[in-house]
């Protein structure tokens, strides 16, 4: 059985690691963490801790470490689905049902040909289908009755050819690859169509590499080309039934975007029509076993497959079928429906910034303002969200073809992230020149930073930066000491930095707490994160104050404190809430490496060694992700 990622993150965050390991290992709150004597080796003073927010242990006699899933695992000598099937019964949330779904995936085929039905229908149902019925039904019924054999369509029946003996099993996914090459193939013979997309400045290998295709006009042109399979058809909903029985197509005479899944398989289709006068414009495939539309991006296989770094959420498929001729990868759309959280998130795993794109009018600004609220709590540290406001009159589609790859580039690259962007959108409400207005943008400000993850360090910085901006606060000066024989020639390292970005944003603490396992007590880093660690709790709110008390409780080191912050020419790091965020995270991590390093070459035992170069090679991955993104 896989367990997909999100499930496994899902169940993790409803796990209470300090319960769960507290019924194995007496605990005891000891500050921030919660400790004991470690269960994998043998101690008599408690270096085994628990870190219940991060859902993290760790040993700092033995280096035994992990979340939930390795603690059980570990334990009990069990395997890993052993221990999510109990997990996931204790936290709630469901593990996927593979033989269930598998069952679900599949359709039973017709053993024979379905005799064709007479599409005239004189009864008065389905009125509004009524004249195009009969209209194309003379097409394809009448008094010829056609055989299905010298039907244009009949090719496509080949493969299917010889089952009739036997009860066959369908599968959609296959089905549905069968139906793309059907659309794919249609294309050549309808000029209509070819002059559709090249009107719409497609070239042919776009159309190729999206796999465009026609639906023709003809009612029932799949279930001649699929006489078997018309349970799958009505299954993922390409085959309707009228209200008088009679099947019909759900697309026809119109141009087809076949959606594929993120494995790259074929999951339901778009289909657009030929002119702006028929409504709908677009008609997708419903919802069905295979395609949901509130987890699918239009464009996100393409995507990875053109190995795209940076990912642009847009509102058609159109936009991101031109966006990707003229070189701007990444672009996915959903698929006709609002986007979502899960869209968003789906998003943040192939890059943790994200820029998403709205349209300039009223209706742009009401869409951004939603999504705004739907991604904030979704918005953990480390992640970005830019918002890229289109000059009215225009969609991705028709800027870039207007203006070419270079200028969309630029104004793309323009785009503000979520803090400026809610800035601007905030101050443009309230007049700011007045103490009232900056109130009132705080206020607002409040109940958005309340959608904000409890955890992480971005509500608060977020806030900060307001305060700064609407000059609320002064904004902290470090005093300097100039004593040039301590800075001189002196290389700037990480340490450092740490230590300045601490003193400026206490609360980036969080990144760094995890560091204590490693670093040696005696480094200045070390000595400033107990400090902090002991102090967190009673930290003011406010950033200046939070600066003070901490500059405070350092005073034994203010001399080797202000030195650093001479050096690390901090304020610059420091513009936007999310890059200090960032460059705490990176910073945090690039020293845990060092310092994981460092040990490994100390001579320690054989079980440390393992967990100390397991360790490495998971922190390896997550920075070599973070350097990609
Ligand atoms: P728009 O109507 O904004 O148009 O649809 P567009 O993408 O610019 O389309 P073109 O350029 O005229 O071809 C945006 C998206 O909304 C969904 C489709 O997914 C479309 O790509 N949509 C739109 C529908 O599902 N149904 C409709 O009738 C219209
Ligand atoms: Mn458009």
């Amino acid at each position: 059985m896989a367990i997909p990622q999100h499930t496994i993150d899902q169940i993790l965050d409803r796990t209470d690691l300090v319960e769960l390991i507290g019924q194995r290992v007496k605990l005891k709150k000891t500050g921030r963490t919660y400790s004991g004597c470690c269960p994998f080796h043998q101690e008599k003073s408690p270096s085994f801790h628990v870190y219940r927010d991060k859902g993290y242990y760790h040993c700092f006699g033995c280096q035994a470490n992990g979340n939930a899933i390795r603690f059980l695992m570990d334990i009990d000598g069990r395997n890993f689905i052993d221990v999510m099937q109990e997990l996931s019964s204790k936290s709630g949330v469901e593990l996927p049902k593979d033989n269930f779904e598998q069952k679900k995936l599949s359709y039973k085929r017709n053993t024979q040909k379905p005799e064709p039905k007479p599409v005239v229908n004189t009864e008065k149902s389905a009125p509004s289908h009524h004249a195009a019925i009969s209209e194309s039904s003379e097409q394809i019924d009448g008094l010829q009755a056609p055989s299905y054999f010298d039907d244009p369509f009949a090719q496509f029946d080949q493969s299917y050819m010889g089952f009739e003996d036997a009860p066959q099993e369908g599968n959609l996914y296959d089905l549905l690859e069968n139906v793309a090459q059907f659309y794919e193939k249609q294309l050549p013979n309808s000029n209509k169509a070819q002059q559709y997309f090249k009107q719409r400045g497609l070239s042919a290998e776009t159309i190729q590499f999206w796999r465009l295709g026609y639906a023709p006009e003809d009612w029932q042109h799949l279930e001649k080309a699929f006489p078997y399979d018309i349970e799958g058809l009505k299954q993922v909903g390409l085959i309707r039934s009228s209200d008088s029985g009679r099947d019909f197509d759900l697309l026809r005479e119109r141009v087809i975007f076949p959606i594929r899944d993120h494995k790259g398989r074929v999951v339901g289709f778009g289909g657009r029509a030929l002119n702006d006068e028929i409504k709908p414009k677009y008609i997708n495939s419903p919802d069905s076993e295979i395609f949901h539309k509130n987890q699918l991006l239009y464009g996100l296989y393409e995507g990875r497959k053109l190995k795209a770094k940076d990912w642009l959420m847009v509102e058609g498929y159109m936009d991101v079928i031109a966006l990707q001729q003229y070189g701007v990868y990444g672009a996915v759309a959903t698929l006709g429906t609002a986007s979502n959280a899960d869209h968003l998130n789906t998003l943040f795993k192939q890059n943790s910034r994200i820029t998403i794109a709205f349209d300039g009018d009223a209706a742009g600004q009401k869409a951004a303002r939603r999504t705004l609220e739907i991604a904030l709590p979704s918005l953990n540290d480390g992640r970005e969200l830019k918002f890229f406001v289109l000059p009215k009159e225009h969609d991705p589609d028709s800027l870039i073809r207007r203006e070419g790859l270079e200028h969309f580039q630029r104004l793309l690259e323009q785009a503000p992230l979520l803090s400026d962007f809610i800035f601007a959108h905030l101050t443009q409400q309230h007049d700011i020149s007045t103490p009232e207005g900056k109130s009132q943008v705080m206020g607002e400000l409040r109940e958005l930073t309340e959608l904000l993850p409890k955890q992480g360090s971005f509500r608060y910085l977020l806030t900060q930066s307001f305060r700064e901006k609407l000059g609320l606060g002064r904004k902290w000066t470090p005093q300097i000491s100039h004593d040039a024989s301590l800075s001189f020639n002196i290389q700037t390292k990480d340490e450092d930095f740490a230590v300045a970005l601490l003193m400026q944003h206490p609360y980036l603490y969080i990144h760094f707490e995890a560091l204590r396992a490693f670093i040696d007590p005696q480094q200045l880093l070390a000595q400033i994160l107990a400090i902090i660690d002991r102090v967190f709790d009673e930290l003011p709110d406010d950033q200046e104050l939070a600066t003070y008390y901490v500059l405070g409780a350092c005073n034994q080191f203010s001399h080797e404190i202000a030195d650093i912050i001479e050096r690390t020419d901090i304020q610059t790091l420091m513009n936007a809430p999310e890059t200090a965020d960032k460059h705490a995270k990176e910073y945090a991590l690039g020293l845990k490496e060092k310092y994981l390093r460092q040990k490994l070459k100390a001579p320690i035992s054989l079980i440390e060694s393992r967990n100390l170069r397991q360790q490495l090679n998971e922190l390896s991955k997550q920075i070599n992700l973070r350097l990609l993104s």
